[in-house]
This record gives C-alpha cells, sequence and structure tokens, in this order.
C-alpha cells in the first residue's frame, strides 16, 4: 500500500506548527515524499489550517500556491502542473454521501496524485483504506496535527 510510508509515520506522530508557514512546510514536506500516490483527509474546525497545508503540498510539487484557495463553491479542483497532480476537495457544504458521486470522487480515489480532502471526517465510509485521517486542532501554541490511518 503507497500510503504505508514509515516516513510519513514518523512525520505524522503528532506534529505542532506554530505559525501558517509551519503548516505549509509540512505540506511541502509531505509532497516531496510522495512517489506516486497519498490520500488525505483533512479534519478539523474552520481555521485550523487544512486549506494552508494544502497550499503546502502545492508548494511542494511545485504548483503556485497562490492558486489554492478553499474549493468552497466548486467542492473540488485539479491541479495538474506539478510533479504529479493535486486534487483538492472540500466537502464542508456537502450534506450526504450521495453528492460525492457526481463529483467523480471514486474516480480521483483512483488516480496517480495526492488527493487532499478537507472535511473527508463527514463521510469516513467513502475513505478507503490507508487514507491517512489528519486532524488539525487549534491550540494556543499555533495548530496540532495528529493523524490515523483509516482502516
Ligand atoms: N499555525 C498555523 N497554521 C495554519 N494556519 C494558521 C496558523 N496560525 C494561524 N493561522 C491562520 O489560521 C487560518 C487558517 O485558515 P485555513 O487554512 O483556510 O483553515 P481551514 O482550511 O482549516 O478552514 C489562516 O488565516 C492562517 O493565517
Ligand atoms: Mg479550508
Amino acid at each position: 500500500m503507497a500510503n504505508r510510508n514509515p516516513e510519513f509515520e514518523e512525520i505524522f506522530s503528532g506534529v505542532r506548527c506554530g505559525t501558517e508557514a509551519d503548516t505549509m512546510s509540512l505540506g511541502r514536506q509531505i509532497a516531496s515524499k510522495v512517489k506516486s500516490s497519498l490520500i488525505l483527509s483533512l479534519e478539523g474546525p474552520l481555521g485550523a489550517g487544512k486549506t494552508c497545508f494544502v497550499k503546502g503540498l502545492a508548494n511542494g510539487l511545485g504548483i503556485d500556491c497562490d492558486e489554492v484557495s478553499s474549493p468552497t463553491f466548486t467542492l473540488v479542483h485539479e491541479y495538474t502542473g506539478g510533479r504529479i497532480p493535486l486534487v483538492h476537495f472540500d466537502l464542508y457544504r456537502l450534506e450526504s454521501e450521495e453528492e460525492l458521486l457526481p463529483l467523480g470522487f471514486e474516480e480521483y480515489l483512483g488516480t496517480p496524485g495526492i488527493v487532499a480532502i478537507e472535511w473527508g471526517g463527514k463521510f469516513p465510509g467513502s475513505l478507503p483504506t490507508g487514507t491517512w485521517r489528519l486532524s488539525f486542532a487549534i491550540d494556543p501554541d499555533g495548530r496540532k496535527i495528529q493523524a490515523a490511518l483509516a482502516s
């Protein structure tokens, strides 16, 4: 399983990001280690840094991170200009799992590249085994990010 990368296990064993730059840097670091594919569910409250982390992923793949914003209205953005593709979902506004179908969710999960799913924890049953579920928490020292591998 591509996601079972010991380097990720170490990085995700619990990280504190004091600043926005640290959160972006974490994304960059992860992106640089992905060989062909990685699925990430980004969880936690509004303002916790999920989109900021995706900007870091983009940057690490050589995609202009200013292009990355919360795809609140389109729900999915695909960036193909980098080393491998980056697909960015934001499921915040989704009300039911059935709404994933017209977004091409399943198809994207099967394609090479990084798939980053903000609010993926709303529909845990739709996350494939091996998805890294990253939980972003706001705390007085910045952001704390913890990970668990979906089974
Ligand atoms: N350590 C940090 N990591 C990420 N964002 C931070 C941090 N500290 C402050 N921020 C601020 O919090 C906000 C995070 O926004 P965003 O990444 O859009 O969150 P989300 O996508 O989780 O709603 C930004 O305004 C950012 O400047
Ligand atoms: Mg966001």
